[in-house]
């Protein structure tokens, strides 16, 4: 079995689209049995709670020292024997302990498409009214592995988003959840999953 990590900060709706798409079978090789939050409020803490899944909370300002959050964050996923790190909404940038430690096993969903309007302050309702302002047509999402560049890493999957007229940032990111995100995180982590399982079975 492939052991996942979801990492959240909020509400956690892309955290419920991998539950109920565990449920109904799309990654058998795979199971979420950590849900790791940035901080105690956030309601997808509840969501894994409602699913019978373990829960942890590390947050940053906890920690004086950087490196011993990232240290904090690689013990608690080795600690559940954690194969693949999934982040759904996680506000935190992760230093590259962790990354080193996960090398092509943390994936990110991001709500654009990617390279447009992406890295470091990009992020919640900031990347939807860029992408209004900027007069786009088209936008979507795109799961992608993390590496050292914010939203840098390799592109695993994409989903375009038609912008339609008078939408605000708010209306934008809810059809972007529903037609993209929902759907390509839940493919992705099948995807990898798959692949995971093959190389656990080679060994
Ligand atoms: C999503 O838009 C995701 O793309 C971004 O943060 C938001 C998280 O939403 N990285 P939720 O907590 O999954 O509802």
């Amino acid at each position: 079995m492939i052991k996942i990590a979801v990492l959240v900060s909020g509400g956690g709706t892309n955290l419920q689209a991998l539950i109920d798409a565990q449920k109904s079978g799309a990654f058998p090789q795979g199971e979420i049995t950590l849900v790791l939050a940035s901080n105690t409020k956030a309601y997808a803490l509840e969501r894994a709670k409602n699913a019978g899944i373990e829960t942890a909370v590390i947050s940053r300002k906890s920690f004086e020292d950087p490196a011993q959050y990232d240290q904090a964050i690689v013990k608690t996923l080795r600690d559940h024997q954690i194969d693949l790190v999934v982040l759904a909404g996680f506000l935190s940038i992760l230093g590259k302990p962790v990354i080193d430690a996960y090398p092509e096993r943390i994936l990110n969903i991001h709500p654009s498409l990617i390279p447009s309007f992406c890295g470091a302050g990009f992020y919640g309702l900031r990347v939807h009214q860029a992408a209004l302002d900027y007069g786009v047509k088209v936008t979507g999402a795109t799961v992608h592995l993390v590496n050292e560049i914010p939203d840098g890493g390799r592109i695993l999957l994409q989903k375009a988003v038609e912008i339609q007229p008078g939408d605000t940032p708010e209306l934008l990111q809810r059809r972007v959840m529903e037609e993209a995100e929902w759907k390509i995180l839940p493919q992705a982590v099948a995807m990898l999953c798959r692949q995971l399982g093959a190389m656990q079975d080679e060994r």
